[in-house]
């Protein structure tokens, strides 16, 4: 009954119902927004329009950057089923962690889910029930200087020797020159979600694998893991600046966007930034898939992205599941992309005349979304933070120094413990 006098009402307010005739009493909604680049403001312009149409008022709660420490306060304010939180940003990995707080949205959504990647749909969909709506998807891309490869006679890596290669060239010729604060590649190598998706694009470039199969065993303990993560931890110090340990996706950003960086390993976000009227790169950069292990081998951009759920706790839940909907609709999804390259998870927009033109790597990209590298969120379900910290804390401790092949040993130990407690 609640839900569908919810219901009426908004789309009382959807068909502009004055104040006399409202029919609700006055709602006031809160959004857990990010704030990455122009992330927040994007949120704030969208739900500003949104709040317009509707007269229904929006609060936005900003998160941290980090992936991590994001769901750190999520799992708090959950779990204390506060109704402070009504719309989530939530990650793409997190859909079977936080499924029994969130609120099934497919009664709200009428057709809408499938006007996007059926594959994201899937993912969201958690005991028949849909969790969350796809907001944008994210894949891990290589960023370089095409001007300072082009000065030193390189094309663009297709595997991570020649990306070290040319990485290590460049920087050298570059230092010489008097460019003594140029590195070859930067990264996201703190210990934190960001390293476990870095972590297993090199694993499973190398063909080491998705550290699960498919039937939940533990593979991460294998030669091809050993070769990438070794030649990763001969970056650190070499091509990589030290500090590179505790980078996450601005902290990289900020070397490469200043000039400081011959590769980053970033998200598509970086793009409309780096190419911003004040950045220093604008017009030197450009995007490929991120390398393959070895040549002809497979590049394994790990799939990311962030969708918007409603709190089980929220008492405006109709209202919410609106506000989601306008959001996730093609319409904010296109703004999105012309305005600040965030990739739509509509598969239509790859399409679209003005979203190529704002992004034109966006039309290569469309097969490495389709064939991106999943995390194994959903072997793991609830358990998942505790399979990724594992393998975050492992990485880290290899790029410090630890040996390579003992380290991954020790972490399949952990992970098949937690396999057996987790029963998955
Ligand atoms: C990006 C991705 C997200 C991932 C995070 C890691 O925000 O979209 O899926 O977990 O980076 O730092």
């Amino acid at each position: 009954m609640h839900r569908l006098a919810g219901a009426l009402g908004v789309a009382a307010l959807l068909l502009g119902a004055g104040p006399g005739q409202a029919t609700t009493a006055p709602v006031t909604l809160s959004i857990a927004c990010g704030a990455l680049g122009v992330e927040l403001q994007l949120c704030a312009d969208a739900v500003g329009r949104w709040e317009k149409q509707t007269g229904v008022a929006v609060k936005i709660v900003t998160t941290p950057n980090s992936s991590t420490d994001r769901l750190a306060l999520y799992l708090q304010m959950l779990g204390a089923h506060t109704d402070a939180l009504d719309v989530l940003q939530i990650d793409v990995v997190w859909a079977g962690m936080l499924a029994s707080h969130l609120t099934d949205l497919a009664p709200y959504m009428g057709d809408a889910p499938a006007g996007h990647f059926p594959a994201l749909i899937a993912n969201d969909t958690v005991d028949g029930r849909l969790v969350a709506m796809p907001w944008w998807t994210d894949v891990g891309v290589l960023y370089y200087r095409k001007d300072l490869l082009a000065r030193h006679g390189f094309q663009p890596p297709r595997t991570w020797a020649e990306m070290t290669t040319i990485a290590a060239a460049v920087q050298q010729g570059e230092r010489r020159r008097g460019r003594r604060k140029l590195w070859g590649f930067v990264f996201q190598g703190r210990a934190y979600e960001g390293l476990t998706c870095n972590a297993l694009e090199w694993i499973a470039s190398f063909g080491g694998g998705t550290i699960l199969d498919d039937t939940g065993k533990v593979t991460v303990d294998n030669p091809a893991s050993r070769q990438a993560l070794t030649l990763a931890a001969s970056w650190v110090g070499g091509i990589a600046p030290r500090g590179v340990l505790n980078y996450d996706e601005e902290a990289a950003r900020g070397v490469f966007q200043t000039g400081n960086a011959v590769f980053m390993r970033n998200w598509p976000y970086a793009w409309a930034l780096a190419q911003g009227a004040d950045s220093p790169v604008r017009g030197k950069v450009g995007v490929i898939p991120l390398p393959a292990g070895s040549p002809g081998g497979t590049s394994a951009g790990v799939l990311g992205g962030w969708h918007l759920a409603v709190s089980r706790y929220s008492r405006h839940p109709a209202e919410a599941a609106a506000l989601v909907r306008f959001l996730t609709s093609a319409a904010e999804q296109k703004r999105r992309a012309v305005r600040a390259s965030y990739n739509p998870t509509v598969p239509a927009l790859y399409q679209d005349p003005q979203v190529l033109e704002a992004n034109p790597f966006f039309a290569d990209l469309l097969t490495p979304l389709e064939s991106a590298t999943a995390r194994p969120s959903r072997r793991a379900g609830p358990h998942y933070n505790r399979l990724s910290s594992d393998l975050w804390r492992a990485t880290h401790d290899i790029l410090a120094g630890a040996p390579v092949a003992a380290r991954i040993t020790a972490l399949a130990t952990d992970l098949r413990r937690l396999r057996y407690r987790a029963q998955w």
